[in-house]
């Protein structure tokens, strides 16, 4: 149903209209409770909502909402395998991935969990092999490098993970992550490796991404080149792949092929067969200590009450900015260098998604849906685009991620780290007055740039430590997220139609680049464009 026609919308309409300018210094001095009603806590993670331009009866009204499009009975339909998923008739099992309870996961009438247990210790015991030197390379040597080749779902998650959880990783393996079909990727990432030490992981769920197979092709050339044999693809190549078909076509040998199904979304992926590379990398225990992170967050997101539900309340602030205060995006901004790959890799969870013009009923919708979605760590952050943040014209809702204790005990690095964490949300939020400014001899004509008019809202997302377990929570509970705004806006978040059309178009385009030709289909632009990349490919 279309959300903005229920009264529940009415009433936060109403309620808009009273609140939209209070503004944060008097919602905080007019409540000493307010930190507390607004502060929730779930799987090691403390979420401060009051620096928020919400009131607790804004969260009140919000869960309204959600009860009255059925959020709750939504993730229960989800958690039962029904096909959710309804333009590709598939169910959203994601959560089976990292089912720790030893109950059964339901797909049409089967229970998935014990393919889900194979896969899992397929993969545990494929990393022994590796790291105890029983699965060598072609020559007998010790596989050192791990080349995951795939693209979106299947490259930014685990790149993402080996990222923020390299402190714990195997430091005498080498992973790299290639996805871009520019040649320049791949070529870089296998400089200086050996072919005979080399790995290489082809992860896609279809097996067909042009990208992926385009350079599991040239890894495979790269081999070959060295090793001579066809046969020794079997010991450097291994596939994740629902496709099991088209992975033995490439050479793939049948026992290096680890599977998943198709009621696992590309970027929902990440604790299914494609992290693979995590398990190589990281270790099986750290990839189990990662999904038992993920499973406390799926549970508190199934049993916990709406008032008390992280993620649903995460998700309601955000349509609070994004259909009331007309927020065009979300900043996340997480205060560690480990996550630095953690906005781009919800840019896809969110905007592949939620990046949806067309109700479920096929109609346009008339209301805003998903945000863009962007950010980098602090505090590089904060001498680029914070400047906007605190001064433009823009709201941006912005998401502080941060954590107590330090990886690395490194003089007072965590502290001031950790001090700008913090600043940086008071500022935004109480920013400073003209009285300030004054009291601080600055010269009048200076007051209009130097005034912080603050209410600029931020959520404070805190854990313990950096660790698998709080890194599992905090990407499931962006999961869910994403999930419950799907359902409020009535979109289906689970396909992605909208990435067809350029892919469809680029088989033709790449005929005319290969043949040379203009052919009479391109538009005006499009062919002026090739003419001019033909012209400056011939060899002056
Ligand atoms: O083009 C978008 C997309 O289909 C994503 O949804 C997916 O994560 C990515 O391509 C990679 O797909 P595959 O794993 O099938 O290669």
């Amino acid at each position: 149903m279309n959300p903005t026609d229920t009264p529940e919308w009415r009433k936060l309409e109403a309620h808009y209209a009273q609140v939209e300018n209070l503004h944060l210094r008097d919602l905080f001095a007019a409540d000493p409770n307010r930190v507390d009603a607004l502060t929730l806590e779930a799987a090691g993670w403390r979420v401060d909502f009051s620096k928020n331009r919400l009131t607790g009866e804004t969260l009140s009204l919000l869960q309204d909402l959600a009860v009255a499009l059925k959020v709750p009975q939504e993730a229960a339909a989800m958690a039962r395998g029904e096909k959710i998923n309804r333009t590709e008739n598939r169910a959203v099992m994601h959560m089976a991935l990292r089912n720790l309870s030893g109950k059964p996961m339901m797909v049409d009438g089967q229970d998935v969990m014990p393919g889900v247990v194979a896969v899992v210790e397929k993969m545990t015991s494929f990393a022994h092999r590796v790291h105890e030197g029983r699965f060598l390379g072609f020559t007998g040597k010790k596989l050192k490098n791990i080349v995951n080749i795939g693209i979106g779902g299947s490259d930014l998650g685990p790149q993402m993970v080996y990222e923020a959880l390299k402190f714990y990783s195997k430091r005498d393996l080498k992973v790299e992550f290639v996805s871009n079909i520019d040649g320049a990727h791949i070529s870089e990432a296998l400089v200086g490796l050996d072919p005979e030490e080399t790995l290489f992981i082809v992860a896609s769920k279809t097996f067909t991404t042009q990208e992926t197979m385009t350079n599991a092709y040239s890894a495979k050339d790269w081999l070959l080149a060295a090793l001579g044999e066809e046969k020794a693809v079997a010991q450097h190549f291994v596939a994740l792949s629902t496709n099991l078909e088209a992975v033995q076509a490439f050479g793939i040998a049948k026992e290096n092929v680890f599977e998943f199904w198709d009621w696992v979304g590309g970027r929902y992926s990440l604790t299914s067969a494609i992290g693979l590379s995590l398990v190589l990398g990281l270790g099986p225990e750290v990839f189990d200590a990662l999904r038992a992170g993920f499973y406390a967050m799926d549970q508190h997101f199934l049993e916990a009450p709406m008032a008390e539900n992280l993620p649903v309340n995460l998700a309601l602030v955000g349509l609070w900015y994004n259909n009331f205060f007309g927020a065009q995006s979300v900043a996340l901004l997480p205060y560690s260098q480990y996550l630095s790959r953690f906005p781009a890799y919800f840019q896809q969870g969110d905007m592949e998604s939620n990046g949806k013009g067309t109700d479920r009923q096929g109609r346009p919708v008339n209301y805003q849906t998903g945000p863009i979605v962007w950010g980098e760590p602090g505090t590089g952050g904060q001498h680029a685009f914070y400047q906007l943040i605190h001064q433009g014209t823009k709201l941006i809702p912005c998401d502080f991620i941060g954590f107590v204790q330090p990886l690395n005990e490194l003089g007072d690095h965590q502290e001031k780290l950790m001090a700008n964490f913090f600043a940086q949300q008071k500022a935004l939020a109480f920013g400073k007055g003209i009285k300030e400014l004054k009291a601080e001899s600055c010269p009048e004509e200076l007051i209009p740039f130097k005034l912080f008019e603050g209410n600029r809202p931020s959520t404070s997302l805190l854990a313990a430590k950096l660790t698998p377990e709080s890194l599992g929570a905090l990407i499931a509970l962006y999961e869910h997220k994403i999930f419950v705004q799907g359902i409020l806006w009535n979109i289906y978040s689970f396909d992605q139609w909208g990435v067809e059309l350029g892919k469809q178009l680029a088989k033709g385009i790449l005929e005319d680049l290969k043949s040379g030709q203009v052919s009479p289909e391109q538009d005006a632009s499009t062919a002026a464009q090739l003419n001019f990349y033909h012209q400056r490919s011939q060899p002056s």
